[in-house]
């Protein structure tokens, strides 16, 4: 089942944008968290809320070394959440999640530049890896070519983990993506809200409306 998540702690858009899509969880990070000057304890709760039981949450670690990104990991994975820890994949990362992986909890890589730096994660016993597809793309290198990168590697070794990109700024990228046929993306709030929209459809439903009320001004369609 393709898993689409939201990029945002804002729980009033989750909101909005839930009511209109199938939204399978929240990834945040400290970034995300600070912009919104709420704690998990807070977010968490009223998300969870808004989404359901069965929401899926993507937290991040904030520790800076390995010992304390392990320890936290432990803390969070022991929220009374479905809950996916998020570790970057720097070195001290890398350690985390192998020290991770043999104590059950569920992780995903973040901050992923390179298919050589996914595949490690990968092999490390990450469960999702989130390549940056706009920041990789900024950096001159090819967003695309990482994750389809990423995917051939992972089918060669037979590894079970999913692709998780992250970090769009147009829906091109997301279709660039989602042509890969990945697993799930994450979608900052307005371009998950772009997904839906083209500047044509209001004009196009405007025209059904007023040649309708034309021929049958009040009623409605199984009233006619
Ligand atoms: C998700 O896991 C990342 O934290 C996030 O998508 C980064 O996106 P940004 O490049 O928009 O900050």
């Amino acid at each position: 089942m393709f898993e689409l998540y939201l990029d945002t702690a804002n729980v009033q858009e989750i909101a909005r944008l839930d009511a209109a899509m199938p939204v399978f969880g929240v990834t945040t990070n400290p970034s995300i968290l600070a912009k919104e000057g709420k704690g998990l304890a807070e977010v968490l709760p009223a998300i969870k809320d808004v989404l359901g039981e069965q929401a899926r949450f993507h937290v991040q670690t904030v520790s800076t070394t390995t010992e304390g990104m392990v320890e936290e990991a432990i803390q969070i994975s022991q929220l009374p959440y479905d809950i996916v820890v998020k570790i970057p994949t720097t070195e001290i990362g890398l350690a985390a999640m192998k020290q991770l992986k043999s104590k059950n909890i569920s992780i995903l890589a973040t901050a992923i530049y390179s298919a050589q730096q996914g595949f490690i994660a990968a092999l490390c016993g990450a469960d999702y890896l989130a390549p940056y597809v706009n920041r990789i793309d900024v950096l001159g290198a090819n967003s695309v070519n990482v994750v389809s990168d990423l995917q051939l590697l992972i089918k060669q070794q037979n590894l079970s983990c999913k692709l998780l990109p992250a970090s769009f700024k147009n829906t091109r990228q997301v279709m660039d993506i989602l042509r890969l046929g990945v697993d799930s993306i994450t979608l900052s709030t307005d371009i998950a809200a772009q997904m839906m929209a083209h500047p044509s459809v209001q004009p196009a439903v405007d025209v059904f409306t007023n040649d309708w009320q034309g021929a049958f001004a009040g009623k409605l369609a199984y009233q006619s």
